[in-house]
């Protein structure tokens, strides 16, 4: 069986399970998540760059669910995270420090604390101050913390603005000139830390294939220089995640092989170990968010679908301007077509699933899928408007098994005086 969301005998199935069995059995609305998916996803990551040495460490921040985490550990699966919270997400599913990566910009220092306790690979340094706080933190514990410079190389990812990570004007990472003074007040000065690698992660959502091999040239021109002025032995490069999907049908995900190809020789003259943080490329084509129609609106000068699933549920449209195609449970349902607003029921103009989408017209009661909505999906949900948060199915050798309860609104209201 292919694995993943395809139509049987007419329904749409997740790993030959018929999502409207699920959606009977959990309610709507829920993401659903295709284990075998997550998993042909990861090796199709791990293949491309099997010639090297190199730890697939998954960003946990796509989806943090933990059965995806487990499923993705038995893969061999490294991990990156960017809070103390996930952290403890990856803890709790036995992840040893060795196969985690701490990244983002406002490391606390007690998340840094539980980090260095943990013996994380690597931290990945997003400023000077940052570095500061982690050698005084390292050096009360009598411990020297690893660490990875996250470098700012200027490089601009052709995606969405609001995914956009290695400019200059973006928070992340220090830019080239920084980045070596840094390294030399390691050296001399920040004694409590150890530089072991660079790390580069320009944005997300990449499909165009010219864009990795330039930051490889730039990031390993650096790492040359770098051991050479400082004297320091790199022992890992870390070249982020940002695989683009194909979210619409002429798209193609990024093709993985210029960037290994021109990634490969150079990992092999530097003798250094690879790294990589793949998310979306992993979790988002293997989930979908399944959503039940309450009404049909004809509005003045749109046409509305109104959807049980909102913004609450699904930011990214709004946030980003993502499409997400939609298509419907019972595929007999295709046929004629109109221009549709799929809204949710959240009190906000912004609050759509798909805006001025040529579309199959759903009647009310029919169950639809959002797809590629496995990253970035379930983890921004909000609870505005109470909306409890829905729950997740993760169906791993065709058995469907509740990955997160249903929220109540009792759970909402749990913390409130
Ligand atoms: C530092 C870092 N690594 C990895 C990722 C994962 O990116 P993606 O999900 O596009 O692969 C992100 C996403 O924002 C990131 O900021």
């Amino acid at each position: 069986m292919k694995p993943g969301f395809h139509y049987v005998n007419g329904q749409l199935c997740v790993d030959g399970v018929p999502l409207s069995e699920l959606a009977e059995k959990h309610g709507s609305p829920l993401y659903v998540y295709s284990g075998a998916l997550l998993q042909a996803n990861y090796r199709r990551v791990a293949k491309a760059f099997a010639k090297t040495d190199c730890l697939v460490a998954y960003s946990v921040k796509s989806n943090s669910n933990l059965s995806v985490l487990h499923l993705l550990e038995q893969e061999g699966s490294g991990f990156d995270i960017v809070s103390g919270g996930e952290l403890e997400r990856v803890k709790k599913v036995g992840i040893k420090g060795e196969r985690i990566i701490f990244a983002g910009v406002g490391k606390r220092a007690d998340e840094m604390q539980a980090a260095i306790k943990h013996g994380v690979l690597e931290f990945n340094l997003e400023s000077e101050a940052e570095a500061e706080r982690l050698n005084q933190v390292a050096a009360t514990m009598k411990r020297k913390a690893p660490v990875a410079i996250r470098v700012n190389p200027n490089i601009d990812a052709k995606t969405h603005v609001k995914i956009t990570t290695g400019k200059k004007e973006n928070k992340f990472g220090i830019s080239m000139n920084r980045a070596m003074a840094l390294a030399e007040r390691i050296r001399t000065e920040l004694t409590s830390l150890e530089l072991i690698g660079l790390h580069c992660h320009i944005g997300s959502q990449i499909l165009d294939s010219s864009i990795h091999p330039q930051v490889v040239s730039v990031v390993t021109d650096f790492a040359r220089e770098v051991m050479a002025r400082t004297g320091a032995k790199l022992k890992t490069l870390n070249f982020g995640g940002g695989f683009g999907i194909a979210y619409k049908a002429e798209q193609k995900p990024l093709d993985l092989k210029p960037f290994a190809d021109a990634l490969l020789p150079e990992l092999k003259k530097l003798g250094v170990k690879l790294i990589l943080e793949p998310g979306r490329s992993i979790s988002a084509p293997a989930g979908v968010l399944l959503t039940k129609v309450e009404y049909f609106k004809q509005g003045e000068a749109k046409s509305f679908v109104i959807l049980d699933a909102s913004m609450s549920e699904l930011m990214r449209p709004t946030l980003y301007d993502a499409y997400h195609e939609i298509v419907p449970v019972l595929k007999a349902r295709k046929g004629k077509t109109a221009v549709l607003d799929f809204v949710g029921p959240v009190c906000e103009s912004g609050d759509y699933l798909a805006l001025d989408r040529e579309s199959f017209v759903p009647a009310q009661g029919d169950l639809l899928a959002i797809k590629d909505a496995g990253a970035y999906g379930f983890v921004m949900a909000s609870h505005y408007n109470t909306r409890p948060n829905p729950a997740e199915i993760l169906v791993v050798d065709g058995k469907a098994q509740v990955a997160r309860k249903r929220e109540t609104v009792a759970d909402l209201m749990k913390h409130e005086l």
